[in-house]
């Protein structure tokens, strides 16, 4: 890490971390502490909050909420009881709730057999280990939305009556937030659920660039050496963000960032130059960032390679499922990983993600990306595709 000439610690600018201070999203938070303070102040006392952050894409609404579950976690332990920030994200682990709520029993309570649960025992069974336990949780269900569209059970109905299960003693629920870019997913919802859902919503705008380049000046003094990103690098790399087609999302501006450090360093320079950026940007798809492949599931990843290796072999802008097929068994066979043997449906989701773009029943290739862009651009998705695997594989070995 030391030994980088123009880096401090570039994992600073990873998806996964979670800054401490997130500026121009103090009201925000604000509003999220008056929110829960009357059930921090007495969990006995308090009955179940619901809010929804809502606001387009890379506004600050996941990092707000974790933020806050972990000050709500801190806040507790400080006044002598336990609570648990519960986070899932319904994209990421899987649109079903048998799969959530097994995530949340392992979250809260790790080791309990969730084997032959149904999904209504599993929550009851959290239930009872959070009186049991004599502790509390704070559950937020980010990406709501895509739950709603791939499923149709009610997850909504049956997490905004959790404090019924213990009827006539405190809510061990202190509460719930849902997460989503708009309000749309409500018109998924039955009467009842919307009801029990409650109105409180607080709203995350787009960042401005003024706001943008506050943010991203704090992110550069954490990740990188001083003075290797200058006033007008930053200005640059802010006004890129903040415009069309990225219109604020922060993600993009990341990594933007990190891609011109990585590049300058390649090149032996000193500092991140103006260049630097504007070769990375022109080669960077603002619809895949380095999140959506950190986040993939290890096969879909795999099989997305696939298929930019076979877009770079055909030199072309479309291949077929049969030339991805190939090269995906290519790749797992030098990686030692066994293949999937159905590759459709992970196609189709990196489809429904706006990843990959189908053409044709026979055509399929990248999502936005000209043919004169190709070359270069599949170089850096390879690149992000390598750091993703890597970083997947070091969390795999952690894990033993
Ligand atoms: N105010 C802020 N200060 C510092 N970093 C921020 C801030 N807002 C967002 N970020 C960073 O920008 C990235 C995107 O933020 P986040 O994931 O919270 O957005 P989001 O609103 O959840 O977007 P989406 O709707 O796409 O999920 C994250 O890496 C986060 O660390
Ligand atoms: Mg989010």
């Amino acid at each position: 890490m030391s030994s980088s000439l123009i880096f401090k610690d570039p994992s600073k600018l990873s998806p996964r971390y979670v800054p401490r201070i997130l500026p121009h999203r103090e009201k925000q938070m604000s509003l999220l502490q008056s929110i829960f303070r009357s059930v921090l102040e007495d969990p006995q006392q308090g009955y179940m909050r619901v809010c929804q952050l809502i606001g387009p894409v890379g506004t600050g609404k996941t990092s707000t909420a974790l933020r806050f579950g972990r000050i709500v976690e801190e806040e507790a332990e400080r006044r002598g009881f336990r609570v648990k920030h519960v986070y899932l994200n319904c994209k990421l682990e899987g649109a079903r709730r048998f799969v959530l709520y097994r995530s949340m029993l392992n979250k809260v309570a790790s080791g309990i057999a969730t084997r032959s649960l149904s999904p209504e025992e599993m929550l009851n069974r959290l239930i009872q280990y959070l009186e049991e336990n004599d502790e509390y949780v704070l559950i937020t269900v980010d990406e709501i939305g895509y739950f709603l569209t791939s499923s149709k059970e009610h997850l909504v109905y049956d997490l905004t009556r959790l404090n019924e299960l213990t009827l006539g003693r405190p809510s061990r629920v202190l509460g719930l937030i849902f997460i989503d870019r708009s309000l749309a997913f409500h018109e998924m919802l039955e009467e009842s659920e919307k009801s029990t859902l409650g109105r409180i919503i607080i709203d995350f705008p787009r960042y401005t660039s003024e706001q943008i380049k506050d943010i991203l000046r704090f992110r550069v003094e954490e990740a990188f050496n001083p003075g290797r990103v200058d006033e007008e690098v930053l200005t640059y790399v802010s006004d890129v963000t903040a415009m069309p087609p990225i219109n604020g999302d922060l993600r993009v501006g990341l990594d933007l960032l990190l891609y011109a450090g990585i590049l300058a360093e390649r090149e032996g320079y000193s500092s991140v130059l103006l260049d630097h950026v504007r070769r990375v940007h022109g080669d960077t798809n603002p619809r895949i960032t380095s999140e959506d492949i950190l986040y993939m599931d290890p096969d879909e990843r795999l099989i997305l390679w696939g298929l930019i290796r076979a877009l770079r072999l055909k030199k072309a802008a479309y291949v077929s499922l049969k030339d991805i097929r190939l090269e995906y068994s290519v790749i797992c066979e030098e990686r030692g990983v066994k293949p999937v043997e159905e590759i459709e449906g992970y196609i189709q989701d990196l489809i429904n993600r706006g990843i990959v773009e189908m053409k044709s029943l026979t055509e399929f290739g990248v999502a936005g990306v000209s043919t004169e862009d190709l070359e270069r651009f599949l170089d850096m998705i390879v690149e992000k595709l390598k750091r993703g695997v890597d970083e997947f594989k070091e969390e795999t070995g952690c894990m033993g």
